[in-house]
């Protein structure tokens, strides 16, 4: 009962994040690359026009009708430019309403840094790095990957990622996954156009300032909140518009291999999160072999939501009781983006 009132009033909450928006951009460095504008989630950089000397650098500019400008704070522009042209010196923060954010935001950023050794002052990874172990250094330097190489990754390559996930825990060692390997580019083409076309829907109709909008963001706020919450929304934008007018939309991004992970819905316990630790096995053995991944969540939400993606999804065989649980693409980085970035800090209660 209670939790239907604090998502009663959650109607009247902020829809917009309340991040100090602004990226800083030393134009002295920038070379107008493009990389941050290719990897960045939610479009919020752009290349800005030829200045009186020919040159174009990045802007941070409104990348969203509805909501102006969203960021959400991944910190991976800052990690890919080659120059160290970039400095987002902020973290994605909402103050009040449902879709507050929890976290305790340190007050030099330097400090959300990886500090495992707990130093006083949070040190330069490089320093500290030799006193990691292999594992450790690839969680912290693992980034989601948004531009590939026009390369495909080995038979025998997927075959390693995979066999990292079949040795990951589960509850009763149930191992409720299975995997579906797409090479195909005709499948994989097919399955980013029904994507998108089922992202556009979804965006209109929610970013949309008429009544239904309001009608639907309603309803599934006291449903499904986390859902409508602003930042898959303006991801779903972003995904649908190209970073540079010459490309073509790929919600692979480019990526020659997608792995479909599949969960038993029949599994012990919890099976999504059985799927999900399986995952996270593949993607750190693939970052650990030099490859590189990105989760791709609209893949399989619009498998388990939209008609059209429900059908290829059939025509690939799956069936009940499985169905989708992640989609994750594999390929070669086409830059140096895997590196470390900043992070808040979740509350940690001890009790000792
Ligand atoms: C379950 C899940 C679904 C995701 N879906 C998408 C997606 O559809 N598109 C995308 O560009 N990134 C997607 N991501 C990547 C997140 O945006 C990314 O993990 C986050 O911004 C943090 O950046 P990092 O992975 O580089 O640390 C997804 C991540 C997870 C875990």
């Amino acid at each position: 009962m209670i939790n239907i009132f604090a998502r009663f009033r959650q109607l009247s909450d902020p829809e917009v994040s309340d991040v100090p928006y602004a990226v800083n951009i030393d134009k002295d460095k920038c070379i107008g690359c493009g990389l941050c504008v290719k990897q960045c989630p939610t479009q919020t950089l752009a290349l800005s026009e030829k200045d009186a000397e020919g040159r174009r650098y990045v802007e941070f500019v409104k990348n969203c009708e509805y909501f102006e400008k969203i960021c959400i704070a991944c910190h991976n522009c800052e990690v890919i430019c080659p120059k160290g042209a970039l400095a987002f010196p902020h973290y994605y923060e909402v103050k009040k309403g449902y879709w507050k954010t929890d976290f305790d935001y340190p007050d030099a950023l330097q400090n959300g840094y990886p500090n495992p050794f707990k130093e006083k002052k949070t040190p330069e990874f490089a320093t500290i790095a030799d006193k990691l172990t292999e594992t450790e250094k690839v969680i912290y330097q693992r980034r989601s990957i948004r531009i590939y190489k026009d390369k495909q990754v080995p038979e025998k390559e997927i075959h390693r990622i995979i066999e990292a996930g079949r040795f990951a825990p589960s509850a009763g060692n149930g191992r409720p996954w299975q995997f579906i390997v797409l090479r195909d580019p005709s499948v994989l083409a097919e399955i980013s156009e029904a994507t998108l076309k089922w992202t556009t829907k979804i965006t209109k109709l929610y970013q949309g300032k008429n009544f239904w909008r309001q009608v639907l963001k309603n309803s599934m706020a006291l449903f499904k909140p986390a859902a409508i919450d602003q930042r898959p929304m303006v991801a779903m934008q972003a995904l649908a518009t190209p970073a540079f007018q010459d490309e073509p939309l790929d919600v692979f991004f480019g990526a020659k291999t997608c792995i479909l992970v599949l969960r038993n819905s029949l599994g012990i316990s919890n099976p999504d999160f059985d799927a999900g630790i399986c995952s996270q096995n593949m993607v750190l053995a693939a970052h650990s072999m030099g490859l590189g991944t990105c989760y791709v969540g609209f893949v399989s939400t619009g498998m388990k939501m939209d008609g059209a993606l429900k059908r290829i999804k059939k025509r690939l065989g799956v069936r009940w009781p499985y169905d989708i649980a992640t989609a994750i693409t594999v390929g070669y980085p086409a830059a140096r983006i895997d590196g470390v970035v900043k992070r808040e800090f979740p509350k940690v209660e001890w009790f000792e």
